[in-house]
Protein backbone atom coordinates (compact mmCIF):
# COMPACT_ATOMS: atom_id res chain seq x y z
CA UNK A 1 0.00 0.00 0.00
CA UNK A 2 0.78 3.65 -0.89
CA UNK A 3 1.69 5.43 2.33
CA UNK A 4 3.77 8.39 1.18
CA UNK A 5 2.33 9.17 -2.50
CA UNK A 6 -0.28 11.65 -3.03
CA UNK A 7 0.37 12.79 0.79
CA UNK A 8 1.42 15.90 1.51
CA UNK A 9 0.56 15.42 5.05
CA UNK A 10 2.11 12.05 6.19
CA UNK A 11 5.59 13.41 4.29
CA UNK A 12 5.40 16.45 6.02
CA UNK A 13 4.52 14.97 9.60
CA UNK A 14 7.93 12.73 9.29
CA UNK A 15 9.92 16.23 9.66
CA UNK A 16 9.73 17.71 13.30
CA UNK A 17 11.37 20.69 14.39
CA UNK A 18 13.88 18.75 16.34
CA UNK A 19 13.37 14.94 15.25
CA UNK A 20 12.79 13.38 11.96
CA UNK A 21 11.53 9.73 10.97
CA UNK A 22 13.59 6.40 9.81
CA UNK A 23 11.87 6.54 6.84
CA UNK A 24 12.91 9.19 4.98
CA UNK A 25 16.29 7.41 4.72
CA UNK A 26 15.05 4.01 4.87
CA UNK A 27 11.80 3.90 2.27
CA UNK A 28 12.00 3.39 -1.35
CA UNK A 29 8.47 5.27 -2.17
CA UNK A 30 10.13 8.47 -0.67
CA UNK A 31 13.02 7.82 -2.48
CA UNK A 32 10.73 8.02 -5.49
CA UNK A 33 9.07 11.10 -4.61
CA UNK A 34 12.04 12.80 -3.45
CA UNK A 35 13.56 12.22 -7.49
CA UNK A 36 10.26 13.32 -8.97
CA UNK A 37 9.85 16.18 -6.49
CA UNK A 38 12.83 17.57 -4.43
CA UNK A 39 15.62 16.76 -7.27
CA UNK A 40 13.19 18.27 -9.82
CA UNK A 41 12.36 21.16 -7.71
CA UNK A 42 15.79 22.30 -6.53
CA UNK A 43 18.91 23.85 -8.33
CA UNK A 44 20.73 20.46 -8.78
CA UNK A 45 24.87 21.01 -9.83
CA UNK A 46 25.23 19.21 -13.30
CA UNK A 47 29.18 20.12 -13.89
CA UNK A 48 31.88 22.71 -14.63
CA UNK A 49 32.16 24.71 -17.54
CA UNK A 50 35.85 23.34 -17.70
CA UNK A 51 34.91 20.07 -18.28
CA UNK A 52 34.15 20.54 -21.69
CA UNK A 53 36.84 23.49 -22.76
CA UNK A 54 36.38 22.50 -26.45
CA UNK A 55 33.98 22.99 -29.56
CA UNK A 56 31.59 19.43 -29.32
CA UNK A 57 33.32 18.65 -25.93
CA UNK A 58 30.52 16.88 -23.64
CA UNK A 59 29.91 15.34 -20.36
CA UNK A 60 26.56 13.09 -19.74
CA UNK A 61 25.10 12.47 -16.34
CA UNK A 62 21.72 11.24 -15.17
CA UNK A 63 19.37 13.91 -12.53
CA UNK A 64 16.67 12.41 -11.28
CA UNK A 65 16.20 9.43 -13.24
CA UNK A 66 16.56 11.72 -16.26
CA UNK A 67 19.74 11.58 -18.82
CA UNK A 68 21.21 14.62 -19.68
CA UNK A 69 24.28 16.23 -21.16
CA UNK A 70 26.61 19.32 -21.41
CA UNK A 71 27.81 20.22 -24.43
CA UNK A 72 29.87 23.09 -25.60
CA UNK A 73 28.62 24.20 -28.72
CA UNK A 74 30.32 24.79 -32.18
CA UNK A 75 29.40 29.04 -31.22
CA UNK A 76 31.04 28.48 -28.32
CA UNK A 77 28.21 27.89 -25.80
CA UNK A 78 27.53 25.52 -23.08
CA UNK A 79 24.01 23.92 -23.23
CA UNK A 80 22.43 20.97 -21.52
CA UNK A 81 20.32 18.73 -23.69
CA UNK A 82 18.27 15.53 -22.88
CA UNK A 83 20.13 13.09 -23.42
CA UNK A 84 16.65 11.18 -26.21
CA UNK A 85 16.99 11.15 -29.84
CA UNK A 86 13.59 12.77 -31.07
CA UNK A 87 13.38 10.01 -33.48
CA UNK A 88 12.44 7.23 -31.45
CA UNK A 89 13.89 7.89 -28.17
CA UNK A 90 17.46 6.27 -28.15
CA UNK A 91 20.30 7.31 -26.40
CA UNK A 92 22.59 10.18 -28.13
CA UNK A 93 25.54 10.13 -26.25
CA UNK A 94 26.60 6.48 -24.06
CA UNK A 95 30.09 7.44 -22.92
CA UNK A 96 30.49 9.56 -19.42
CA UNK A 97 32.90 12.44 -21.27
CA UNK A 98 33.89 13.21 -24.84
CA UNK A 99 33.65 15.08 -28.31
CA UNK A 100 31.06 14.85 -30.43
CA UNK A 101 32.95 16.36 -33.21
CA UNK A 102 31.13 19.19 -35.74
CA UNK A 103 27.63 16.84 -34.97
CA UNK A 104 25.65 14.60 -32.76
CA UNK A 105 24.70 11.15 -34.46
CA UNK A 106 22.17 8.96 -32.94
CA UNK A 107 23.42 5.44 -33.31
CA UNK A 108 20.40 3.85 -34.09
CA UNK A 109 18.60 5.02 -37.43
CA UNK A 110 21.60 7.86 -37.41
CA UNK A 111 19.42 11.07 -37.29
CA UNK A 112 21.84 13.96 -36.80
CA UNK A 113 21.97 16.95 -35.17
CA UNK A 114 23.86 20.27 -34.76
CA UNK A 115 25.55 21.51 -31.27
CA UNK A 116 22.41 23.60 -30.57
CA UNK A 117 20.35 20.60 -30.81
CA UNK A 118 18.42 21.08 -33.74
CA UNK A 119 17.83 18.55 -36.54
CA UNK A 120 20.28 18.82 -39.27
CA UNK A 121 19.98 15.50 -41.15
CA UNK A 122 17.11 12.72 -40.85
CA UNK A 123 17.93 9.55 -43.20
CA UNK A 124 15.68 9.37 -46.65
CA UNK A 125 14.08 12.83 -45.46
CA UNK A 126 11.58 12.88 -48.11
CA UNK A 127 9.84 9.94 -46.73
CA UNK A 128 8.17 12.90 -44.42
CA UNK A 129 6.85 14.73 -47.35
CA UNK A 130 3.01 15.05 -46.70
CA UNK A 131 3.39 14.00 -43.25
CA UNK A 132 2.57 15.97 -39.90
CA UNK A 133 6.58 15.79 -38.94
CA UNK A 134 7.24 19.75 -39.58
CA UNK A 135 4.49 20.32 -36.93
CA UNK A 136 5.67 17.52 -34.03
CA UNK A 137 8.00 18.03 -31.81
CA UNK A 138 10.75 15.76 -32.87
CA UNK A 139 11.43 17.76 -35.70
CA UNK A 140 12.33 20.67 -33.31
CA UNK A 141 15.77 18.24 -32.62
CA UNK A 142 16.90 17.33 -28.51
CA UNK A 143 15.07 18.85 -25.91
CA UNK A 144 17.06 21.61 -23.98
CA UNK A 145 16.78 22.15 -20.23
CA UNK A 146 15.40 25.14 -19.85
CA UNK A 147 16.52 25.87 -16.63
CA UNK A 148 20.27 26.31 -16.62
CA UNK A 149 22.56 28.45 -14.70
CA UNK A 150 26.35 28.90 -14.95
CA UNK A 151 28.04 30.90 -12.07
CA UNK A 152 31.67 31.45 -12.63
CA UNK A 153 31.78 28.11 -14.35
CA UNK A 154 29.59 25.74 -12.16
CA UNK A 155 26.62 24.56 -14.05
CA UNK A 156 23.43 23.92 -12.39
CA UNK A 157 20.30 23.02 -13.84
CA UNK A 158 16.42 23.17 -12.24
CA UNK A 159 14.33 20.08 -14.13
CA UNK A 160 10.89 21.74 -13.03
CA UNK A 161 9.43 24.15 -15.12
CA UNK A 162 8.20 26.30 -12.33
CA UNK A 163 10.14 27.31 -9.05
CA UNK A 164 12.38 29.05 -7.07
CA UNK A 165 14.69 31.00 -9.22
CA UNK A 166 18.67 30.82 -9.11
CA UNK A 167 19.64 33.70 -7.08
CA UNK A 168 16.17 33.24 -4.84
CA UNK A 169 17.34 29.33 -4.14
CA UNK A 170 20.78 30.34 -3.57
CA UNK A 171 21.00 33.35 -1.74
CA UNK A 172 24.07 34.69 -0.57
CA UNK A 173 25.33 30.98 -0.09
CA UNK A 174 26.83 31.97 -3.40
CA UNK A 175 29.64 33.26 -1.58
CA UNK A 176 31.15 30.23 -0.84
CA UNK A 177 31.44 29.96 -4.57
CA UNK A 178 32.89 33.36 -5.07
CA UNK A 179 35.45 32.80 -2.40
CA UNK A 180 36.63 29.53 -3.78
CA UNK A 181 36.94 31.17 -7.46
CA UNK A 182 38.47 34.47 -6.27
CA UNK A 183 41.48 32.23 -5.02
CA UNK A 184 42.62 31.95 -8.40
CA UNK A 185 44.81 35.23 -9.35
CA UNK A 186 42.92 34.81 -13.15
CA UNK A 187 38.99 34.51 -11.23
CA UNK A 188 39.13 30.63 -13.21
CA UNK A 189 38.76 27.36 -11.88
CA UNK A 190 39.82 24.48 -14.29
CA UNK A 191 38.95 20.51 -12.93
CA UNK A 192 42.12 19.22 -12.66
CA UNK A 193 42.33 15.24 -14.38
CA UNK A 194 39.54 13.10 -14.02
CA UNK A 195 36.53 12.32 -11.45
CA UNK A 196 36.97 9.84 -8.21
CA UNK A 197 33.84 8.16 -7.55
CA UNK A 198 32.57 6.01 -4.40
CA UNK A 199 29.90 4.23 -4.69
CA UNK A 200 27.75 4.09 -1.32
CA UNK A 201 25.80 2.02 0.83
CA UNK A 202 24.19 4.66 1.92
CA UNK A 203 21.07 7.44 1.50
CA UNK A 204 22.46 10.12 0.18
CA UNK A 205 21.51 12.16 2.98
CA UNK A 206 24.08 10.62 5.40
CA UNK A 207 26.68 12.24 3.35
CA UNK A 208 24.81 15.47 2.61
CA UNK A 209 24.45 15.76 6.50
CA UNK A 210 27.43 14.76 7.42
CA UNK A 211 29.35 17.52 5.37
CA UNK A 212 28.53 20.33 8.21
CA UNK A 213 28.79 17.50 11.17
CA UNK A 214 31.52 18.70 13.56
CA UNK A 215 30.86 16.27 16.27
CA UNK A 216 32.23 13.14 14.52
CA UNK A 217 35.76 13.87 13.09
CA UNK A 218 37.22 13.51 16.88
CA UNK A 219 35.31 10.26 17.13
CA UNK A 220 35.25 8.40 13.68
CA UNK A 221 38.34 9.83 12.34
CA UNK A 222 40.46 8.83 15.60
CA UNK A 223 42.02 6.21 14.27
CA UNK A 224 43.28 7.40 11.04
CA UNK A 225 43.83 10.73 11.38
CA UNK A 226 44.34 10.85 15.31
CA UNK A 227 47.12 7.92 14.17
CA UNK A 228 48.93 10.44 12.34
CA UNK A 229 48.72 13.13 14.73
CA UNK A 230 50.09 10.71 17.15
CA UNK A 231 53.21 9.94 15.40
CA UNK A 232 54.25 13.05 14.72
CA UNK A 233 53.74 14.19 17.80
CA UNK A 234 57.78 13.98 19.24
CA UNK A 235 58.79 15.28 16.63
CA UNK A 236 61.14 18.48 17.39
CA UNK A 237 59.09 22.02 16.44
CA UNK A 238 62.07 22.69 13.74
CA UNK A 239 61.04 19.55 12.10
CA UNK A 240 58.61 21.14 9.15
CA UNK A 241 55.26 19.57 9.02
CA UNK A 242 54.63 17.18 6.58
CA UNK A 243 51.98 18.29 4.13
CA UNK A 244 50.10 14.88 5.16
CA UNK A 245 50.34 15.65 8.46
CA UNK A 246 49.05 19.13 8.44
CA UNK A 247 45.94 17.87 6.61
CA UNK A 248 45.39 15.13 8.58
CA UNK A 249 45.83 16.92 12.17
CA UNK A 250 43.12 19.30 12.53
CA UNK A 251 40.34 16.32 11.81
CA UNK A 252 40.90 15.26 15.14
CA UNK A 253 41.25 18.70 16.97
CA UNK A 254 38.88 19.31 20.34
CA UNK A 255 35.10 20.21 20.54
CA UNK A 256 35.99 23.73 21.07
CA UNK A 257 37.94 23.83 18.16
CA UNK A 258 35.10 22.93 16.18
CA UNK A 259 32.30 25.11 18.18
CA UNK A 260 34.08 28.32 17.85
CA UNK A 261 34.49 27.38 13.63
CA UNK A 262 31.10 28.34 13.70
CA UNK A 263 28.04 27.35 10.77
CA UNK A 264 26.35 29.65 9.21
CA UNK A 265 22.92 28.74 7.91
CA UNK A 266 20.95 29.73 4.77
CA UNK A 267 17.31 29.26 3.86
CA UNK A 268 16.59 25.98 1.34
CA UNK A 269 18.74 24.08 2.82
CA UNK A 270 21.99 25.36 2.25
CA UNK A 271 24.94 26.16 5.42
CA UNK A 272 28.92 26.06 5.61
CA UNK A 273 30.93 25.57 8.70
CA UNK A 274 33.93 27.60 9.06
CA UNK A 275 32.60 30.81 9.65
CA UNK A 276 35.90 31.87 11.94
CA UNK A 277 37.93 29.86 10.70
CA UNK A 278 38.46 25.99 9.79
CA UNK A 279 40.39 22.99 9.78
CA UNK A 280 42.20 24.50 6.40
CA UNK A 281 43.12 27.84 8.08
CA UNK A 282 46.47 26.98 9.29
CA UNK A 283 48.24 25.49 6.01
CA UNK A 284 51.97 26.28 5.34
CA UNK A 285 52.15 29.74 3.33
CA UNK A 286 52.66 29.60 -0.14
CA UNK A 287 54.95 32.45 -1.27
CA UNK A 288 54.53 32.51 -4.48
CA UNK A 289 51.00 31.84 -4.33
CA UNK A 290 50.65 34.73 -2.25
CA UNK A 291 52.15 37.20 -4.35
CA UNK A 292 50.63 36.73 -7.44
CA UNK A 293 46.79 36.95 -5.31
CA UNK A 294 48.25 40.44 -4.36
CA UNK A 295 49.87 41.18 -8.12
CA UNK A 296 45.97 40.07 -9.47
CA UNK A 297 43.76 41.72 -6.23
CA UNK A 298 45.79 44.36 -4.50
CA UNK A 299 46.96 43.17 -0.97
CA UNK A 300 44.28 43.96 1.07
CA UNK A 301 41.83 42.16 -1.09
CA UNK A 302 44.32 38.97 -1.20
CA UNK A 303 44.53 39.08 2.45
CA UNK A 304 40.42 39.39 2.50
CA UNK A 305 39.97 36.25 -0.23
CA UNK A 306 42.85 34.04 1.37
CA UNK A 307 41.48 34.65 5.25
CA UNK A 308 38.22 32.97 4.27
CA UNK A 309 38.79 29.82 4.68
CA UNK A 310 35.34 27.62 5.10
CA UNK A 311 35.55 23.95 5.89
CA UNK A 312 32.46 22.23 3.87
CA UNK A 313 29.49 24.35 2.35
CA UNK A 314 26.70 22.58 1.46
CA UNK A 315 24.61 23.51 -1.49
CA UNK A 316 21.90 21.51 -1.00
CA UNK A 317 21.28 18.79 -2.05
CA UNK A 318 23.52 17.69 -4.55
CA UNK A 319 26.68 19.78 -4.33
CA UNK A 320 29.37 20.09 -1.53
CA UNK A 321 32.22 21.95 -2.20
CA UNK A 322 35.41 23.10 -0.04
CA UNK A 323 36.34 26.39 -1.17
CA UNK A 324 40.03 26.85 0.81
CA UNK A 325 41.56 23.42 -0.89
CA UNK A 326 39.39 23.42 -4.24
CA UNK A 327 37.83 20.13 -3.75
CA UNK A 328 34.42 19.22 -4.55
CA UNK A 329 32.10 16.05 -4.12
CA UNK A 330 28.55 15.66 -5.50
CA UNK A 331 26.06 13.33 -4.78
CA UNK A 332 24.26 11.67 -7.02
CA UNK A 333 21.53 9.35 -5.52
CA UNK A 334 20.65 6.31 -7.36
CA UNK A 335 18.65 4.04 -4.91
CA UNK A 336 17.19 4.91 -1.39
CA UNK A 337 20.56 2.43 0.13
CA UNK A 338 22.56 3.74 -2.90
CA UNK A 339 24.53 7.17 -3.56
CA UNK A 340 26.94 7.71 -5.78
CA UNK A 341 30.16 10.23 -4.63
CA UNK A 342 32.34 12.09 -7.31
CA UNK A 343 35.23 13.54 -5.63
CA UNK A 344 36.66 16.32 -8.16
CA UNK A 345 39.79 18.25 -7.63
CA UNK A 346 40.04 21.97 -9.57
CA UNK A 347 43.52 23.55 -10.26
CA UNK A 348 43.40 27.60 -9.50
CA UNK A 349 44.38 29.39 -12.59
CA UNK A 350 47.39 31.38 -12.33
CA UNK A 351 48.73 29.49 -9.44
CA UNK A 352 51.80 27.86 -8.53
CA UNK A 353 52.11 24.11 -9.21
CA UNK A 354 52.11 23.90 -5.53
CA UNK A 355 48.70 24.61 -4.77
CA UNK A 356 47.25 21.92 -6.95
CA UNK A 357 49.85 19.31 -5.47
CA UNK A 358 47.99 20.75 -2.15
CA UNK A 359 44.68 19.92 -3.44
CA UNK A 360 45.45 16.55 -4.80
CA UNK A 361 47.07 15.52 -1.43
CA UNK A 362 43.67 16.37 0.00
CA UNK A 363 41.82 14.56 -2.44
CA UNK A 364 43.54 11.60 -1.92
CA UNK A 365 43.74 11.76 1.46
CA UNK A 366 40.17 12.74 2.27
CA UNK A 367 38.04 12.49 -0.45
CA UNK A 368 39.20 9.50 -2.56
CA UNK A 369 38.16 5.82 -2.34
CA UNK A 370 41.06 4.69 -1.10
CA UNK A 371 41.82 7.42 1.30
CA UNK A 372 41.95 6.01 5.14
CA UNK A 373 39.65 9.35 6.46
CA UNK A 374 36.73 8.62 4.24
CA UNK A 375 36.28 5.51 4.49
CA UNK A 376 35.68 6.24 8.55
CA UNK A 377 32.37 7.79 7.30
CA UNK A 378 31.70 5.52 5.18
CA UNK A 379 31.45 2.90 8.02
CA UNK A 380 29.17 5.26 10.03
CA UNK A 381 26.89 5.82 6.94
CA UNK A 382 26.25 2.04 6.31
CA UNK A 383 26.15 1.58 10.54
CA UNK A 384 23.19 3.96 10.45
CA UNK A 385 21.64 2.34 7.26
CA UNK A 386 21.84 -0.82 9.25
CA UNK A 387 21.26 0.74 12.56
CA UNK A 388 17.66 1.68 11.51
CA UNK A 389 15.91 -0.93 10.98
CA UNK A 390 15.83 -1.66 14.79
CA UNK A 391 12.86 -1.89 16.53
CA UNK A 392 11.54 0.67 19.29
CA UNK A 393 12.66 4.31 18.28
CA UNK A 394 11.56 5.29 14.78
CA UNK A 395 13.31 8.43 15.19
CA UNK A 396 16.43 10.12 14.90
CA UNK A 397 17.48 12.86 17.08
CA UNK A 398 18.43 16.49 15.63
CA UNK A 399 17.87 18.52 19.02
CA UNK A 400 21.11 19.71 19.71
CA UNK A 401 21.17 23.36 20.19
CA UNK A 402 17.98 23.42 19.38
CA UNK A 403 15.75 26.57 19.79
CA UNK A 404 12.18 27.72 18.80
CA UNK A 405 13.49 30.32 17.25
CA UNK A 406 14.62 28.73 14.44
CA UNK A 407 11.27 28.11 13.43
CA UNK A 408 10.59 31.70 12.31
CA UNK A 409 13.74 31.75 10.42
CA UNK A 410 16.52 29.83 10.61
CA UNK A 411 19.38 31.44 8.04
CA UNK A 412 21.64 32.90 10.70
CA UNK A 413 25.54 32.44 12.49
CA UNK A 414 25.36 29.12 15.21
CA UNK A 415 27.69 27.48 16.93
CA UNK A 416 29.80 25.21 15.08
CA UNK A 417 28.30 21.83 16.95
CA UNK A 418 25.06 22.73 16.31
CA UNK A 419 22.95 20.16 14.71
CA UNK A 420 20.97 23.05 12.66
CA UNK A 421 22.21 22.85 9.67
CA UNK A 422 20.22 19.18 9.36
CA UNK A 423 17.47 20.85 10.53
CA UNK A 424 17.57 23.30 7.97
CA UNK A 425 18.37 20.59 5.32
CA UNK A 426 15.03 18.97 6.65
CA UNK A 427 12.84 22.01 6.34
CA UNK A 428 13.86 22.27 3.03
CA UNK A 429 13.08 18.60 2.10
CA UNK A 430 9.54 19.18 3.71
CA UNK A 431 9.24 21.88 1.54
CA UNK A 432 10.32 20.57 -2.32
CA UNK A 433 8.76 17.27 -1.46
CA UNK A 434 5.43 19.07 -1.00
CA UNK A 435 4.88 22.00 -2.05
CA UNK A 436 2.47 22.11 -5.09
CA UNK A 437 3.11 25.24 -6.65
CA UNK A 438 6.86 24.32 -6.93
CA UNK A 439 6.10 20.47 -7.85
CA UNK A 440 5.66 21.20 -11.63
CA UNK A 441 6.33 18.35 -14.01
CA UNK A 442 7.93 17.60 -17.20
CA UNK A 443 8.44 20.43 -19.51
S1 LIG B 1 16.13 6.58 -32.53
FE1 LIG B 1 17.57 8.01 -33.14
S2 LIG B 1 17.54 8.01 -35.25
FE2 LIG B 1 16.02 6.62 -34.68
FE1 LIG C 1 34.26 12.72 8.40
Amino acid sequence: MSRYRSNPEAIRALVRADEVHRDVYTDPELFEIEQEHLWRNAWIYLGHDSQVPKSGDFYSTQIAGRPLFMLRGTDGVVRVLYNRCAHKGAKLINAVAGNVGPMLRCPYHGWTYRTDGTVRTIPLRSGYDGTNFAQCRAAGGIEPVVNVENYRGFIFIRLASSGLGFKEYFGDSLSSIDNMVDRSPEGKLEVAGGVLRYLHDCNWKMFIENLNDTMHPMVAHESSAGTAKRLWRDQPPEVPKPMVVEQFAPFVSGYDFFDQMGVRIYENGHSYTGVNFSIHSKYSAVPAYEQAMTRAYGEQRAQEILREARHNTVYYPSLTIKGAIQAIRVARPIAVDKTIIESWTFRLAGAPEEILQRTLMYSRLINAPMSVVGHDDLLCYRAIQEGLAADGNEWVSLHRDYSAAERASIAGTYNGTSEVSVRGQFRAWARFMTEDAHAGVAQ
